[in-house]
This record gives C-alpha cells, structure tokens and sequence, in this order.
C-alpha cells in the first residue's frame, strides 16, 4: 500500500514495553507513539506514563485526562498506525 505511515500490529506493540533495551510505545487514538521521549517530562511520573507502554492506552489516558492533546504534544514521536494482527492483503 502508499501509506508512509508503520504498521503496527498487537504482537509488535507488546514488545515496545520500555523494559530490556526496548522503545516504549502505546497506543492512542488507533496511532502508535514512541513515548520513551516524554517520560522524563511526564507531569504525572514516568512510571505513570509507563503503564500505558506494550498496549493501546486510549481508554487509560481518557480516564484520566481527556483534555490533555496527546496529537500536538506526541506529533514528533508518532511511529505508525495500529492494524490487526493480519492484515488483508491488498
Ligand atoms: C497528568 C497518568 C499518558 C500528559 C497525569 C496524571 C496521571 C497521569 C495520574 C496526574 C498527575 C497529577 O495530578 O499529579 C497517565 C497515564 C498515561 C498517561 C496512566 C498512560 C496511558 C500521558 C500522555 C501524555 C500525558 C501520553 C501526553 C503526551 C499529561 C499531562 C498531565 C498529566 C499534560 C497534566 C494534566 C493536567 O494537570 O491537566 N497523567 N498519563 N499523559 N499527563 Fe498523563
């Protein structure tokens, strides 16, 4: 396919927990952020933020703060987009 953006399925999001020399990646909003960057700045503690890290955090960050623009402040650290495990091929 054109899309420009990584395709990120479940088995390789579940890697990216920050742990053993990993990146640390989470999901949010269907996108998938490298979010290793932003803990040492997280207002709410890295290991917080960390939580969120291997898995799609869309419904944790809306329960604890929807206001919060993730898009603006995460756009330099936007990897790819979450797809399904196997995707239809096209
Ligand atoms: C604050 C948790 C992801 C930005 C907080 C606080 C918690 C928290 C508990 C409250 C801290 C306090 O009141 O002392 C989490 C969890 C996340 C997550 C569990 C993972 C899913 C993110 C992400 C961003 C972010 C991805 C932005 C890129 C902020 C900001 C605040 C905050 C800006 C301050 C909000 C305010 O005071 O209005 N977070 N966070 N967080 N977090 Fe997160």
């Amino acid at each position: 396919n054109n899309s420009p953006y990584l395709r990120v399925t479940p088995s390789m999001l579940r890697r990216q927990t920050g742990r053993k020399g990993t990146d640390a990646w989470t999901v949010l909003g269907g996108r998938v952020y490298n979010i290793g960057p932003y803990v040492p700045f997280h207002p709410g503690g890295g290991p917080e933020l960390l939580r969120g890290a291997g898995k799609d955090g869309t419904q944790l960050f809306g329960e604890i703060h929807p206001w919060v623009n993730y898009e603006g402040m995460l756009s330099a650290c936007l990897i790819g987009l979450y797809v399904p495990e196997e995707p239809p091929k096209d």
